[in-house]
C-alpha cells in the first residue's frame, strides 16, 4: 500500500498542512524562568521540523503563573514572551512549510508548582499530587478566559500557525468538563451545556477580538475512563458544541495520571506492546467523526503503523494523526516512512521519557544507552 493520504496536504481551517503527522505535545521542560523558549528548545523543535513532520504542536504553554507547572515551562502570559516565541516559530518555519502551534493550559488540579495551592472548579483532592485545589470564584473564572483569550492573541504576534487549547488529561479545561471534578451550581457547572461553558466563551471572545482569522484547535477529554467520570458519549456531545461554536480541530484524548493512582490503564500513554493496542483513541475519533461537520479530527494515542494510518486516513475516519513518543527517539520518523522505511517506530512506549522532564530535558534514555553502547562498540573496533 502506498502512503498517498498520509503524505498528500490537508487543511486545518484555513491553514494548510503539508501531510497528516502532526506532533502531539509534548512538554520538553527546556524553557527559560521567564517562559521563552531557549537555544537547546528552538534546536529540539528544528530538529523536528527537519524530520518531516507536518504540524508540530508544541507543549503546555502556561496562560498564567498560577497555571504554570513546573519553572522551565513556556509561557504566554505576558507581552515580554512574544519576541522569544517569535524565534522559535521563525527557526521551524524555516523548514519547507512546517506548521507550528503553542498549546495553551492551566495545571488546574493537576498542578504540582510548590508555589501556588492548585486552582479549580471544585475543590476535590488529587490523589497523585495529593493537594486539594481551591475552587474558583466567578471573577476568577473570567479572568482566566480573559487570560486565555490573551495568550491566543500573543500566539497570533509570535507567527504560530494556529493554537491548541489543552482542554485534556486532568488540566483546568478538562475539570470543568468531568461531572467527577465540577460540581458547581452556578453557570459553569451543572449539565453537559454549563460544563462546557469555559470553553464556548474562550472560543467566542477570541472571535470577538481576532475574527476568525487565527485557527482554534482543541485536544479534548472526551472520556474520563472511571464511572463517576465523563463517558465518552457526554464527550461527544461536549464535543458537538464545541464543533457548532466554531473550533476547526479536535485531538481526541481521555484519562489522567489518576488513573494510574487507580491502577488503571494509563491513558494517555498506554503501553504499546502489540498490534491491538495501537490507536486506542479510535473508539473515539469514529464517533466525532460522525458529527464532525468543518472540524478536523485528529487520531492521537499509539499510532505507530503507517500503513494501518495511511487506511484511517483512506476511509476517513480521521483527517490527521498525531504522535508523541515515538518522535523523542525518532524526530526523523515522518520522513523515514516516506522514504519507504516502514519499519515500526523504534519507541517501545515504556514511558521513561516521563522521568526525564521530572530531572532534566526531554529525551529518550533507552536511545541514549544505545547510542552510549554503538560508541563503546566503535571504540573497540578502532583499539583491534
Ligand atoms: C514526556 C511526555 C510529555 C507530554 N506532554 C504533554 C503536553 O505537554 N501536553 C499534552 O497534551 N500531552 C502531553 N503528553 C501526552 C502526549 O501528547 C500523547 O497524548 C500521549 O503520549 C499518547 O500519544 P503517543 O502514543 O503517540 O505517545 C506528553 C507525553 C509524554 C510522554
Amino acid at each position: 500500500m502506498e502512503l498517498k493520504t498520509l503524505f498528500s496536504p490537508g487543511k486545518i481551517g484555513k491553514v494548510q498542512i503539508k501531510n497528516r503527522i502532526i506532533r502531539s505535545a509534548t512538554f520538553t521542560n527546556m524553557a527559560s524562568e521567564q517562559g521563552n523558549p531557549t537555544e537547546e528548545q528552538i534546536e529540539f523543535y528544528t530538529t523536528l521540523a527537519k524530520g518531516g513532520t507536518g504540524l508540530i504542536i508544541t507543549e503546555i504553554t502556561s496562560i498564567d503563573q498560577i497555571g504554570k507547572n513546573a519553572n522551565a515551562q513556556l509561557c504566554l502570559d505576558d507581552d515580554s514572551q512574544i519576541a522569544g516565541h517569535k524565534e522559535l516559530v521563525d527557526a521551524v518555519h524555516e523548514y519547507s512549510e512546517v506548521k507550528i502551534a503553542p498549546q495553551l493550559s492551566h495545571a488546574g488540579r493537576n498542578s504540582f508548582n510548590p508555589q501556588h495551592q492548585p486552582v479549580a472548579p471544585s475543590s476535590i483532592q488529587n490523589i497523585v499530587t495529593k493537594k486539594t485545589p481551591r475552587e474558583l470564584t466567578i471573577e476568577e473564572i473570567r479572568e482566566i478566559i480573559k487570560n486565555f483569550v490573551d495568550a491566543c492573541g500573543r500566539a497570533y504576534e509570535s507567527g504560530y500557525d494556529l493554537v491548541q487549547l489543552n482542554a485534556g488529561h486532568g488540566w483546568l479545561l478538562s475539570n470543568f468538563l468531568s461531572p467527577f471534578t465540577n460540581k458547581r451550581s452556578d453557570e459553569y457547572g451543572g449539565d453537559t451545556q454549563n460544563r462546557t461553558k469555559i470553553l464556548l466563551d474562550i472560543y467566542n471572545q477570541v472571535k470577538d477580538e481576532m475574527g476568525k482569522k487565527f485557527p482554534i484547535t482543541i485536544k479534548l477529554q472526551t472520556n474520563d475512563f472511571i464511572p463517576e467520570g465523563l463517558s465518552l458519549e457526554e464527550g461527544i456531545e461536549i464535543a458537538k458544541l464545541l464543533v457548532d461554536t466554531g473550533y476547526c480541530a479536535i485531538e481526541a484524548s481521555g484519562g489522567g495520571i489518576e488513573l494510574i493512582a487507580r491502577g488503571e490503564k494509563p491513558y494517555p500513554s498506554v503501553v504499546v506492546k502489540t498490534p491491538e493496542d495501537e490507536n486506542f483513541f479510535l473508539p473515539s475519533v469514529q464517533k466525532l467523526q460522525q458529527i464532525k461537520k468543518d472540524c478536523s479530527i485528529i487520531l492521537m494515542g499509539g499510532v505507530r503503523n503507517p500503513l494501518s494510518a495511511e487506511k484511517i486516513l483512506q476511509e476517513k475516519t480521521a483527517d490527521f494523526i498525531a504522535i508523541s513518543r515515538p518522535l523523542i527517539y525518532e524526530p526523523d520518523l515522518p520522513n523515514r516512512w516516506e522514504n519507504g522505511d516502514l519499519s515500526p517506530p523504534l519507541c517501545t512506549s515504556c514511558n521513561q521519557c516521563y522521568g526525564t522532564v521530572m530531572a532534566g530535558s526531554l529525551h529518550c534514555p533507552i536511545k541514549k544507552k544505545a547510542e552510549r553502547r554503538k560508541r563503546r562498540e566503535e571504540k573497540k573496533k578502532l583499539n583491534k
